[in-house]
């Protein structure tokens, strides 16, 4: 199946980097979100990273410009019917999830893959939520998404054979690699990662090192390119948390509980890069 038109739902700091990375791959991108604001915002970080690659000699300037004219954006999700190949990227409340796929159930002509980018809502969940549990499948991108090679790929039970080659095929087109995953509680990344990160605030709790150690020790100890509190500040560390109680929750295993000091900076509003504070300070 031929992909030419390729709609996105969330223009955040995901949305946006997988829609920046579609069009540089010659798809022409639909990227919606439910405020223009919103919209703006992401359209605005695409044009900034797609003028540095220019910069730094990695775009040709026709390149630069081609690919900025390969993306419309839009607050209307029935702009979504001219899609082959959809993939949400907001917010990781499943509310929220299912009614987006809901609505593009309805709007997207039948041979529209839609996937999810979710980091820990099960794929067979949102499928089931769908009258076509066949076309739908997680694609879960790594932030940031221009820079990371890999696509994780998520197969639900009732996922056919199609969706998944083409799925594999599309991350092939956007520069990815994808590695297979099945559908279980955090996938294969956020199973190994999430717990390295959860243990390394738990260090911090116990007092067992201050920040900086803890990420000196990773990153030149490990060679990991940042620690596991900084990597975590760039995740979102709500989203640290939903993964920590998916996959707590999921397997029903304490070694995936999450660290009090976690929740603690979550229900403070300290989430990360994003909201300027985290275990580091971005102001
Ligand atoms: N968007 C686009 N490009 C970015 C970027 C962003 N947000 N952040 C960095 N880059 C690019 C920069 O343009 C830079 O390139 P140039 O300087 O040549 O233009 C290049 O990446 C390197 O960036 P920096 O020099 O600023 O810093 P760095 O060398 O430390 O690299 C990094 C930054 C790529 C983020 C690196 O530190 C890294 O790989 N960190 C680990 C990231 C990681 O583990 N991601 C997975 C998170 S888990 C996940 O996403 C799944 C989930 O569900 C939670």
């Amino acid at each position: 199946m031929q992909i030419r038109t390729f709609g996105v739902i969330g223009a955040g700091q995901m949305g946006a980097g997988i829609a920046q990375t579609a069009a540089v791959s010659g798809l022409h991108v639909i990227l919606q979100d439910i405020s223009e604001d919103f919209v703006g915002r992401g359209a605005a970080l695409i044009r900034k990273n797609l003028a540095r690659n220019c910069e730094k000699g990695r775009l040709s300037h026709d390149d630069f410009v081609a690919a900025a004219a390969r993306i419309i954006t839009t607050t209307d999700i029935s702009a979504m019917k001219d899609a082959d190949f959809v993939v949400e990227a907001a917010s990781e409340v499943e509310k929220i999830k299912y009614e987006i796929f809901s609505q593009l159930d309805k709007h997207c002509p039948a041979h529209t893959i839609l996937a999810s980018n979710t980091s820990s809502i099960p794929i067979g969940r949102i499928a089931a939520n769908t009258r076509r549990p066949e076309k739908i499948i997680g694609m879960h991108f790594m932030n940031p998404v221009p820079v990371m090679k890999l696509v994780e790929v998520i197969r639900a039970l009732p996922t056919s054979e199609e969706t998944f080659r083409t799925t594999l095929e599309l991350s092939r087109i956007m520069g990815k690699t994808p590695a297979e995953a099945h559908d279980y509680p955090g996938f294969i990344a956020n199973r190994i990662l999430l717990p390295m990160i959860n243990e390394a605030v738990f260090c911090l709790y116990q007092g067992v090192g201050s920040r900086e150690s803890i990420d000196t020790v990773m990153k030149l100890g490990m060679n990991h390119p940042m620690g596991p509190l900084a990597l975590a500040d760039l995740i979102g560390l709500d989203t640290c948390l939903a993964i920590l109680n998916t996959l707590h929750q999921g397997l029903g295993d304490q070694k995936y509980r999450p660290c009090p000091l976690l929740r603690q900076y979550v229900e403070s509003g300290w989430l990360g890069r994003k909201s300027g504070r985290g275990f580091y300070d971005y102001s």
